[in-house]
């Protein structure tokens, strides 16, 4: 059976692509792609319908990953009974779905939580944020897949 993940921000053009893309990668280098069903989402609506930001496809690509395909969505309701764990950037990410998340199924939880951390939202910063995000979601992609399996 496999284990179905979303990855969660505020615009999903950012952080939670990047999370989505780089988690995608550890699983199929680890051979585990068929174990798997990833996604990613955001809470606001602003972005529906777009490609990721340019500065996070730049990174991605960077570091051997093609995230220009992915289009960004919001969260939904329907997420929290078919996805098995979902996991917020941070904690304001994890605080809007809690409403949403009281009635589902799902494991809600903040990404990093070992110790408890927020992937900082790089929008409005300089490309230094794109690379921290990406070394953050890589280590933490890393744990994820170890605790998942
Ligand atoms: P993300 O970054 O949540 O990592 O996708 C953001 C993208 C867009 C906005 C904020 C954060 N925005 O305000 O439009």
């Amino acid at each position: 059976m496999s284990h179905a993940v979303l990855f969660v921000c505020l615009g999903n053009i950012c952080r939670s692509p990047l999370a989505e893309g780089v988690f995608r990668a550890i699983v199929d280098e680890a051979g585990l792609a068929d174990r798997f069903a990833i996604d990613s989402a955001g809470t606001g609506a602003w972005h529906v319908g777009n490609p990721p930001d340019p500065r996070s496809i730049e990174i991605a690509a960077k570091h051997g990953i093609d995230i220009s395909g992915q289009r960004a969505r919001q969260v939904e309701a329907r997420d929290f009974e078919r996805f098995d764990t979902i996991l917020a950037m941070d904690h304001n990410n994890l605080s809007s779905m809690k409403p949403m998340a009281r009635h589902g199924t799902a494991t809600v939880r903040l990404f990093l939580n070992a110790p408890a951390q927020d992937v900082p939202d790089p929008y409005y910063g300089g490309p230094d944020g794109f690379e921290d995000v990406y070394q953050l979601v890589r280590a933490g992609g890393q744990k994820l897949l170890d605790d998942l399996t």
